[in-house]
């Protein structure tokens, strides 16, 4: 395939930034979108043109790194997947694909296609963790039955991988979805109700000082998540704030 990449160029945080185009040749249609990026950089620096910078780790859809806006959608065009699963035989030979990084205030472009995510890492120190004593009395998990609903939907919240996709994709720029399965993989859980309301009350305040926006239930986050973050997880977050305001 040859196709038409117009690419979001920064050099930092400070610069206006531009789309620029580039042509690509000779792409397989088995390439990942990722092994199609590597081929546009190898090309750039032959030329000893500044390569495309952009988030990766993985590459198999498990770090959530790979955070790209390709033709106006959150993770491309494929659905449930992340930027480094979407395969190139998505997109037809002539196409004219455009690559943008997240946009949101709370993300602020670093360079390029990276945006600086250390909000969400904010978030998570304000409460997305349980507290357990180490200290060699530790009790055995098993010793607590957990219903296998219970079980099975705490770890649905907690498959999601932290991408921002959700973010990216919601007109507000919320990060309800993000919060939401954060505090149910917990909320769900009697390791977690310990301190249910202090979480919940510690990472909305903490999304909110971020400047993400809120949620109005358009439910395009729901959509593009690559891990198929539900809905339900906003709906469960919002009764635990209220119980927990009342306290
Ligand atoms: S909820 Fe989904 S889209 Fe949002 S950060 Fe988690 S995995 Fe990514
Ligand atoms: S590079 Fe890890 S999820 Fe895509």
């Amino acid at each position: 395939m040859n196709l038409t990449l117009k690419i979001w160029r920064q050099k930092n945080a400070s610069d206006k930034g531009r789309m620029v185009e580039y042509k690509v040749t000779d792409i397989s249609e088995h390439m990942s979108f990722l092994e199609m990026m590597d081929i546009l950089n190898e090309s750039l620096v032959a030329k000893g043109e500044e390569p495309v910078a952009f988030d990766h780790d993985c590459r198999e859809g498990i770090c959530g790194m790979c955070s790209l806006f390709i033709n106006g959608e959150a993770h491309g065009p494929d659905r449930g997947i992340t930027t480094c699963q979407l395969h190139m035989r998505m997109f037809n030979d002539g196409d004219t694909i455009t690559i943008e990084p997240w946009r949101a205030t709370a993300f602020p472009v670093i360079k390029d296609l990276i945006v600086d995510r250390t909000a969400f890492e904010r978030i998570q120190q304000a409460g997305g963790y349980i507290s357990v004593n180490t200290s060699g009395n530790t009790q055995d998990a098993n010793a607590l039955p957990i219903p296998k609903y219970d079980a099975d939907r705490s770890m649905d919240a907690a498959s999601c991988i932290g991408c921002g996709a959700c973010v990216a994709t919601c007109k507000n720029s919320s990060a309800m979805l993000f919060v939401s399965a954060k505090v149910s993989q917990f909320a769900l859980l009697p390791q977690g109700r310990v301190e249910a309301a202090d979480r919940v009350m510690n990472m909305v305040h903490q999304m909110d000082l971020e400047g993400f926006g809120n949620c109005t239930n358009t439910g395009a986050c729901e959509v593009e998540c690559p891990k198929g973050i539900s809905l339900e997880n906003i709906a469960r977050m919002n009764r635990e704030y209220l119980k927990a305001s009342c306290r």
